[in-house]
């Protein structure tokens, strides 16, 4: 800790430790969801498969959590199965769609801001014998419809374009999207991990064909998700065994966690409007408070289509890394992009996508609120980060 960091921190001792601003990467469980969790561990704890009233009680609970899963984005219940992970759900739409229809043609389409899941799927699809187009977006993440009217072609099977980017918090134009793919006759996929239960989902208006959410970005457990099937939609299977799923998936059903994600799901879907009401005014708070402090400071991502809860900065003459730590020093949990890519050291693909240069995108950081974000959070950031960023620049190798 630096004499500075230790200055700040004995005047905010009372509000450190506490400030979780790392939302997007997971989420707390909601102990609403772990009141509704807790009878399925040991006293409903049957095999959904087992025909037994145990058993039966579980299946219950599965298909009721199917139907509240359902319902927040107007699709059916049995147009849902559940998985472990979007990670898993992604897997299985790409693959299982390239499988399924590869008579028809052996091409995919998705975007070059991505979740690494999507784009290492891709990957390897390649090395499979298919044929991948990555779209670019523009310097806000968004792509443009008419760049995947353009390029879908006869061979065309699948567009996977995600809902809202997990790093810059940039919505796609997914209705758009979907109008294109439904006129072309080609499946669309769309990656909805960071705004299923934040913002409206209508797989019907919007055209959507296949959709993965995930429980711990909602304030569910983890080891819980799901991927949205439409009926008719042809698919290929990654896990063969028991037929479980409507054998799209064979694993014994993991209850405890799927009840809770529909708990968190229900949750979400009463409270979304004021709760996204409530962290856009948090949100932009922060961001103003930033731009205007901070000298230099550059605000990633589309300023008004974004996700209520994101805010990624760029401060040129920084090592992101470094603010992270003085940050949690601070007793501020923040990132610099996603959980997943945050270990590796190397600058984020998104924001290399959006134009930064790569110190530019060094520099970054994400802050992403939640449901127990409070205004004395963003007031505590406000006057760390400005004295945080002016101390780093000022040991910063690469200070201007
Ligand atoms: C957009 C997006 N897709 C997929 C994932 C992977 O989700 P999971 O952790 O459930 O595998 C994440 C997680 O960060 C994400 O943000």
């Amino acid at each position: 800790m630096t004499k500075e960091s230790r200055k700040i921190y004995r005047a905010h001792k009372d509000l450190c430790a506490s400030v979780y601003l790392d939302y997007a990467a997971t989420t707390p469980v909601d102990p609403r969801v772990v009141k509704a969790m807790l009878p399925y561990f040991s006293e409903k704890f049957g095999n959904t498969m087992s025909l037994h009233s145990f058993g039966q009680e579980a299946k219950q609970a599965l298909e009721e959590s199917r139907e509240i899963v359902a319902n927040l984005i107007k699709a059916k219940p049995e147009e849902i199965i559940f998985t472990s992970s979007a990670t898993e759900s992604n897997n299985l739409a790409l693959k299982g769609i390239a499988f399924a229809n590869k008579d028809k043609g052996r091409h995919l389409i998705i975007s070059s801001i991505e979740h690494p899941c999507i784009i290492e799927s891709a990957e390897w699809l390649k090395t499979q014998g298919f044929e991948v187009t990555k779209l670019k977006v523009d310097k806000y993440g968004l792509v443009n419809p008419e760049d995947v009217k353009n390029a879908i072609k006869k061979e065309t099977i699948l567009v996977s374009v995600m809902h809202a980017n997990n790093e810059i918090g940039t919505i796609e134009p997914i209705e758009e999207i979907g109008k294109i793919c439904k006129e072309k006759r080609v499946y669309f996929h769309t990656d909805a991990a960071q705004s299923f239960g934040k913002i409206p989902i209508d797989v019907n208006k919007m055209n959507i064909d296949l959709l993965s959410a995930s429980s711990h970005k909602l304030y569910g457990p983890k080891g819980a998700a799901c991927l949205f099937i439409k009926e008719g939609v042809k698919i290929t299977p990654l896990l063969h065994g028991g037929g479980h799923e409507t054998g799209l998936r064979s694993s014994t059903v993991n209850v405890p966690a799927i009840v809770g994600f529909a708990e968190a799901t229900r949750i979400c879907e009463r409270e979304m409007k004021k709760e996204a009401q409530r962290e856009i005014k948090l949100r932009d708070k922060l961001i103003n408070g930033v731009l205007k402090k901070i000298e230099g400071s550059h605000l990633n991502g589309e300023p008004k289509k974004r996700l209520p809860n994101n805010i990624n900065f760029s401060f040129p003459g920084i090592e992101g890394e470094s603010l992270i730590m003085q940050l949690d020093f601070l007793g501020i949990a923040a990132s610099t992009g996603s959980a997943c890519s945050s270990e590796k050291l190397e600058p984020s693909h998104v924001l290399l996508a959006i134009g930064l240069k790569p110190e530019q995108a060094h520099g970054s950081l994400r802050l992403s609120l939640g449901r127990w974000t409070k205004e004395k959070d963003i007031d505590y950031v406000l006057e760390v980060l400005p004295k945080v960023v002016k101390r780093l620049r000022e040991i910063s190798p690469f200070k201007r």
